[in-house]
C-alpha cells in the first residue's frame, strides 16, 4: 500500500473521512461537549493547519485513510471504514513511526480515547506499550478540552 504526501485539493475528503471516524470511535465514549465541537468545519479547518504533515493512503481524492505526526506525536491516525482490517492502518503507522525515526525521536507516543478497544487492540499489535492514563489537551475552536485519555509509547531504535 503506497503511503502519499495529502493535496490541498483533497481537504474535504479528508475532512469527511476524519468526521467520520471520529464519530465512529468516540461518539459514544467521549463527553457530548467534545462531540459537539467536531464539526466537519473544524476538521477541515485543522487539516489545512497539518497539511505538510499529512500522509495518506489511497488514490487521490478517494482517500483510506491518513496518518499526521507533530514532534514525537502519532498525533492522528484513521482510516475509512470500509478499509478497516484490510492493512491501510499497519502501511500508515509503518510509514509515521519511519518518518518519527528518520527525525531522530527515540521514543514516540500518542494519546488514545479510554474504551477505544479497536484503536488500543492495533497499536499493540503494532508494539505500542500502554504507560497509563495522561490529561490530554484535546485542539477545538474553543480553546483546549482537557481529557483523560490512555498514553501509548514506543521505541523507534531499531532492536
Ligand atoms: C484505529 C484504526 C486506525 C485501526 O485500523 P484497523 O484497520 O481497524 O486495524 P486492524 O483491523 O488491523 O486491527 C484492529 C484489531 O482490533 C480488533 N477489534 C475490532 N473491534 C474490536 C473491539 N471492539 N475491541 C477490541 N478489539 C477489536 C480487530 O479484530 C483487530 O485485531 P486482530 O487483527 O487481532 O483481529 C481504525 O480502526 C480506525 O480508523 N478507527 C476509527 C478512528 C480511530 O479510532 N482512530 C484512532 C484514534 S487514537
Amino acid at each position: 500500500m503506497n503511503v502519499r504526501a495529502a493535496l490541498e485539493s483533497e481537504i474535504d475528503d479528508l475532512a469527511r473521512l476524519w468526521f467520520d471516524g471520529w464519530r465512529d470511535a468516540h461518539a459514544e465514549i467521549l463527553p457530548p461537549e467534545l462531540t459537539r465541537l467536531r464539526t466537519l468545519e473544524s476538521f477541515r479547518d485543522r487539516l489545512l493547519v497539518a497539511l505538510p504533515a499529512i500522509r495518506v493512503a489511497g488514490a487521490p481524492h478517494s482517500p483510506l485513510g491518513f496518518c499526521i505526526v507533530k514532534d514525537d506525536e502519532l498525533y492522528q491516525l484513521f482510516v475509512a471504514r470500509a478499509a478497516r482490517g484490510s492493512g491501510v492502518a499497519a502501511a500508515l503507522i509503518a510509514d509515521a513511526e519511519e518518518r518519527l525515526a528518520a527525525s531522530g525521536v527515540r521514543t514516540a507516543w500518542l494519546a488514545c480515547a479510554i474504551g477505544n478497544e479497536r484503536a488500543a487492540r492495533f497499536y499493540e499489535k503494532r508494539g505500542w506499550r500502554r504507560t497509563g492514563t495522561m490529561i490530554n489537551h484535546a485542539e477545538t475552536q474553543e480553546g483546549p478540552f482537557l481529557l483523560e485519555t490512555w498514553r501509548y509509547e514506543k521505541s523507534l531504535l531499531p532492536d
